[in-house]
């Protein structure tokens, strides 16, 4: 049963529901995806958490290299992993 400060957001196509207040890359962490891979494939995730590393870039209701460290969720948002 959804929270009253719940909302849903998509990761890689897959709905997940988060508290309110939630960051991008934190919901990626919950879905247990990496926010993008490296250029040989590895997956990467946020570092630093203050938008400085650029590790948490990821693709964001459609746009490219959106840091999502500092990113809070919103109802609907579709995040996608990087490639
Ligand atoms: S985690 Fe470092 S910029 Fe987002």
């Amino acid at each position: 049963m959804p929270t009253p400060d719940a909302i849903t957001v998509a990761v890689n196509g897959q709905p997940l529901q988060v508290a309110r207040g939630t960051t991008a890359a934190a919901a990626f962490a919950l879905a247990s995806a990496p926010c993008r891979l490296s250029t040989t494939g590895d997956p990467r995730s946020g570092v630093c958490g203050m938008g400085i590393c650029f590790e948490c870039r990821a693709i964001v209701d459609g746009v490219r290299h959106v840091r999502t460290c500092q990113l809070p969720c919103y109802d609907g948002m579709k995040l996608e992993t990087q490639q």
